[in-house]
């Protein structure tokens, strides 16, 4: 590895300006200033408390309104234990702060390991790198992955394999309640996604020295079928609405949802996955845990046929997951969604 870091965690230690190779072009920069921070009602905050129970309808009407008014939404009262998210929390700070040598034992470049360390987004192939390291873990089925994740911090696979378990069940409850939104059987997206396949990434973001000319992560959609993601109390995560960027400030003990390129598919366009970015900032590093629950490679996505009629023709193709996967790797992060890549010509 010769005497050049790869990781942005130990680079940047005394830097008082980004890199060259962190500077985004003029025309692709944050303007930090003209971010809106809506509290509240920006981004529909939903209570889970009665989702099992007989008001599950009023619930389950929110969730769809959400996932078609925003694409977005925020959740409390999903039943994940408070314990369970402090510990997930304090072991990705504390495999963050482990020794170099340590950390770097689980560094790859390439995409499709199963457990990797890396930085930016996928640096064989962007030109330009982003403030973020990150460690990504497949999680399902977990005794599949386990035995490959870091076993420093000492509790990590114990901490986060019991958020996993925990950020399964919630996404299952979820996935039913949008099935049920989009008028499907309940169980019909949950037969759509095959073996089923849970990823995680813990970003990473270090403080950065001049965040008005780089990214965390630049805006993007998520190619899975849903993303439950768990920040701590530092902001950086922006939605696009309405062509403006709105600031999602974190709230303790809630998630924020959103629906991935997937329910785009399943659901012909009735709900579209959304764009969505992390900035970062002078002071802070942050935290965010995304689960990207996700289709098994094998699973052939495409159109419900419920949802397809002379009036809706099917907008996609049929494909198996992995190929769309491997266009998102490939690809680089791009605003353009690779969806556009699996349209039929009805679209
Ligand atoms: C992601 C993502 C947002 C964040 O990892 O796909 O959108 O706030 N992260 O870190
Ligand atoms: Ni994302």
């Amino acid at each position: 590895m010769g005497t050049r870091k790869p990781l942005l965690s130990d680079l940047i230690c005394s830097a008082s300006h980004v890199p060259s190779n962190y500077i985004r072009p003029i025309s692709d920069r944050p303007n930090l200033d003209e971010v809106q921070s809506l509290q509240g009602d920006s981004i529909p905050l939903i209570d889970l408390q009665h989702l099992d129970g007989p008001d599950r309808s009023t619930v389950i009407k929110e969730i769809g309104q959400a996932c078609q008014n925003h694409g977005f939404f925020q959740v409390k009262n999903h039943g994940i234990p408070e314990a369970v998210i402090h510990n997930m929390l304090a072991v990705s700070r504390g495999f963050f702060k482990l020794p170099e040598s340590e950390r770097l034992k689980s560094y790859s470049d390439d995409p499709l390991k199963t457990v990797r360390l890396s930085t930016s987004f996928n640096v064989k192939t962007e030109k330009v790198s982003n403030w973020r390291d990150f460690l990504r873990l497949h999680c399902y089925p977990l005794e599949d992955y386990i035995h490959e994740w870091p076993s420093n911090p000492p509790s990590f696979r114990e901490d986060v394999a019991e958020y996993c378990r925990n950020a399964r069940g919630l996404a299952l409850r979820l996935v039913e309640a949008i099935s049920e939104s989009l008028g499907l059987e309940r169980e019909y997206i949950d037969r759509a996604l095959g073996k089923h396949g849970q990823h995680m990434a813990i970003n990473y973001y270090p403080p950065c020295p001049q965040p008005q000319l780089t990214y965390g992560l630049p805006a993007h959609a998520d190619p899975n079928v849903i993303t439950i993601l768990l920040q701590d109390d530092v902001p950086g995560l922006q939605v696009l609405k309405n062509g403006h960027w709105l600031a999602v400030n974190p709230i303790p003990n809630t998630f924020i949802v959103n629906i991935g390129d997937q329910i785009q598919v399943l659901s012909n366009d009735r709900y579209k996955s959304v764009l969505h970015r992390a900035v970062v900032n002078c002071n802070k590093e942050r935290i965010s845990i995304p689960t990207f629950y996700c289709p098994s490679p094998d699973a052939l996505m495409g159109p419900a046929p419920q949802l397809i009629d002379h009036h809706h023709p099917a907008l996609y193709r049929s494909f198996p997951y992995s190929q769309y996967y491997h266009n998102f790797w490939n690809r680089g992060l791009a605003t353009e969604t690779c969806l556009d890549m699996f349209r039929t010509s009805s679209s």
